[in-house]
């Protein structure tokens, strides 16, 4: 029994949970729409929003779970990477929570913690992967094929060169005017807009690496092209736009996650990050299991985005290693 409080605050989100042996107990989060209006993060703005919210966040992720702070056995904490600023809250946070309490320390990845939301036990029959698996981490700032060999132990065998999966979205929103971030829109407006509508370039990186600015300079000159011509072309087509970009976007994806559990024979396949809650990309990569006898792994909803159950999962892991941090360590960005 050891009842672990994590704290996630590398972005725009501040999160508490509580489990206890990769059981939720409480996964608080709170978002911050002040960033809407400007079409992406504001770090300044974000920093500030986490001093405001993080006591309150904990407080209630405590009081949720049912426990009393003294009951806590460690106290883990996203170091990296994120936004400098929007990080120092969370770990000066945990620190002093931690050394008031006298409890342990544990510093989490915030990437691996995406990963090893995987764990996370919502009920007793939830599956989880085996050892080695293949995960495909996509989200606003990276786009990887990660061999997940244990829990400490990951290997990056393919990345993007330039954008990452969820930042060609919300460009591709950009252009057409959706709000911020992008991604859920497209996702939405493409359910019914046809995939071949519209064809755009596609890259071709050596291996299990990736690119997608190619992608996205395709679609603004084919659009360029079509409002030539009809200067409606953009409202008249907007289904069609999203499919046949989210079509583009998460073939590529898939084609190379394909190749690498064909080469590597590795039947444990998984998805994270925020575009894992891609529905095409979800619907397509089920498909591609039944093709390759794969067992995939798709997180719930509310684990695609940032939240602090993922990070106390990543720190139970290290918790169980007696894997702790000293006080002197710092946020990491990259
Ligand atoms: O992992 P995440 O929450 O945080 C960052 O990396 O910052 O990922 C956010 C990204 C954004 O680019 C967003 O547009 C994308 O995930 N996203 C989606 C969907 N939901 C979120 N992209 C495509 N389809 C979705 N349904």
């Amino acid at each position: 029994m050891a009842y672990i409080l994590a704290i996630e605050s590398s972005c725009d989100d501040t999160s508490a949970a509580v489990i206890n042996d990769f059981k939720i107990y409480s996964n608080v989060i709170a978002s911050q729409s002040v960033h809407q209006k400007f079409g992406g993060v504001v770090p300044e703005w974000a920093s500030r929003a986490h001093q405001k919210n993080i006591i309150p966040v904990v407080d209630t992720a405590i009081k949720e779970a049912g426990i009393r702070k003294e009951d806590l056995s460690a106290v883990a904490f996203t170091r990296g990477p994120g936004l400098l600023g929007s990080l120092l809250v969370g770990v000066s946070f945990a620190k002093s929570f931690a050394t008031a309490l006298n409890l342990p320390l544990i510093d989490v990845n915030h990437l691996e913690a995406h990963i090893l939301a995987h764990f996370i036990k919502d009920n007793p029959d939830t599956k989880t992967p085996s050892f080695p698996f293949l995960c495909l981490l996509v989200s606003g700032g990276n786009t990887q094929i990660i061999y997940v060999k244990s829990p400490s132990d990951m290997e990056i065998i393919g990345k993007t060169i330039d954008d990452a999966a969820g930042e060609t979205f919300d460009k591709v929103a950009k252009i057409l005017s959706l709000p911020y971030p992008g991604g859920p829109h497209i996702d939405r407006l493409a359910k019914t807009g046809d995939i071949n509508a519209l064809k755009f370039a596609q890259s071709n990186m050596p291996n299990y690496d990736y690119s997608f600015s190619g992608v996205k300079t395709s679609i603004l000159y084919t659009l360029r092209d079509k409002l030539k011509e009809n200067p409606k072309f953009l409202e008249e087509n907007l289904s069609d736009i999203c499919a046949s970009a989210q079509h583009r976007v998460v073939t590529m994806l898939l084609k190379k996650l394909e190749k690498a559990g064909k080469d590597l024979k590795i039947k444990d396949i998984a998805i994270a990050g925020g575009v894992s809650a891609n529905s095409y990309l979800r619907e397509k990569l089920t498909e591609l299991g039944k093709k390759h006898n794969w067992n995939v792994f798709i997180p719930p909803f509310q684990y695609t985005t940032d939240n602090a159950a993922m990070v106390a999962v990543a720190g139970y892991f290290k918790y169980l290693n007696k894997d702790f941090a000293t006080l002197d360590l710092t946020a990491y960005t990259r």
